[in-house]
């Protein structure tokens, strides 16, 4: 059965009538520009053909019930208990809920109309995997309010609110990248965002790749704490570097040649973290030359690069994630592999050869598994469109 058919069954099985709307917000792989979108850098994503699906109604009460059916649980809360983060009840919500409450809380200090609905969602984005199962669940909150709520707002200002919820109500002191992608996706068309002006773009995705996820099955919880630990360094970084270079705001504004300059003067665990950030930010404007030129021997070198600084300098890969990525690079037809998203744990994305996709996957389903002894998930994803009322 498909997702929108499950949400839909179940939503009857637990509402006894038909949902009025079904929403879908899709999952996210980043190409290019890792830990880069809170320092006002570039990011390369596309919106995967994963998603969050939503089925819900305007509920007669007062009260927003839904259902996990991937957890099997059930919650419900009002408008009037977000700020305490309680349910109905009066118990914490789970951490699962926080993400439609935070998104809840987020409307409603915008001003926007909330109406409590009933809604049940399931998700083929799995959690923990760098590919942004809470942005799309994020999303597909958002766009459910939306449409109940009878407000209009461009994907942007939906993802902004998005990232609101996770940064001030879970708080995880993400970019803006993620919600970004799962709202303003587009089909076979790869995203550019300058997380700086918030001004986009689309390119066209070359016919001759393909894009390929490798799932190592290992996960992390981006609440961690590490997550917001490398923000905090490259802030630091910022505020060491500006005696020197008083009108920055962020590592955007430091070129390679000044950073190395200037480096001696930070601690060493900063500055790694800040050279992450310098050298990704000059490969992410060089990736963009590169896929104008359909160069992608140069575009997939610089995937390489990035993985061996998100491994050594911003220290997020774990060795799963390394392995993937070095069975990737042997094979034929593998023009760049990197691990995708906030990292320690979860996905790499690899980009290869369409002709040798297929075979590139069986390979590396093999290698990955001779070498760590467990099955990975490999599949050939397709940009997709962002998130949408079906
Ligand atoms: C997570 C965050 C994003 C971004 C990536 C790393 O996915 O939600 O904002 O910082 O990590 O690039």
């Amino acid at each position: 059965m498909s997702l929108q058919a499950t949400v839909i069954a179940k939503f009857r099985e637990h509402f006894g009538e038909a949902p009025a709307h079904v929403v879908r917000a899709p999952g996210r792989v980043n190409l290019l520009g890792e830990h880069v979108d809170y320092n006002d850098g570039f990011v390369l994503p596309i919106a995967i053909d994963r998603a969050t699906w939503l089925a819900f109604s305007r509920s007669d009460t007062d009260q927003t019930t839904l259902r996990a059916v991937d957890l099997s649980e059930e919650i419900s809360f009002s408008s009037a208990t977000l700020s305490a983060k309680t349910d109905a009840t009066g118990k914490p919500l789970p951490t699962w809920a926080l993400y439609p409450a935070g998104v809840m809380w987020a409307l409603k200090e915008a001003g926007l109309a909330i109406p409590a609905l009933s809604g049940v969602y399931t998700s083929d984005v799995p959690q923990g995997s760098g590919l942004s199962s809470s942005a799309a669940v994020e999303m597909a909150f958002v766009l459910a309010w939306q449409t109940l709520g009878g407000w209009n707002l461009p994907p942007m200002e939906r993802a902004l609110l998005g990232k609101k919820a996770e940064n001030k109500y879970v708080g995880v002191n993400s970019g803006i990248m993620d919600q970004f992608a799962s709202a303003c996706g587009e089909q076979d068309r790869l995203l550019h965002l300058d997380c700086r002006s918030l001004e986009w773009q689309t390119l066209p995705l070359p016919s001759d790749i393909a894009i390929i996820v490798a799932d190592t099955k290992m996960r992390r919880a981006l609440t961690s704490g590490e997550y917001n630990r490398r923000r905090a360094n490259c802030e630091e970084a910022v505020r060491i570097l500006r005696e020197e270079l008083p009108g920055i705001t962020s590592l955007r504004d430091v070129d390679l040649e000044t950073f190395n300059r200037l480096a001696s003067r930070l601690p060493e665990r900063v500055e790694k973290r800040a050279r992450h950030v310098v050298e990704e930010i000059e490969r992410s404007v060089h990736a963009i030359l590169l896929l104008e030129q359909g160069d992608m021997v140069e575009f997939g070198k610089l995937l390489n690069q990035c993985h061996a600084s998100l491994r050594d300098l911003y220290e997020v890969s774990i060795p799963e994630l390394d392995t993937m990525v070095s069975v990737a690079q042997s094979l034929p037809g593998c023009y760049g592999a990197r691990l995708t998203g906030a990292g320690f744990g979860g996905c790499t994305v690899n980009v290869v050869a369409r002709e040798q996709a297929d075979a590139f996957s069986s390979a590396l389903a093999a290698g990955y598994e001779v070498q760590t002894g467990f099955p990975p998930e490999i599949y050939i994803c397709s940009a997709s469109r962002g998130a949408e009322l079906i």
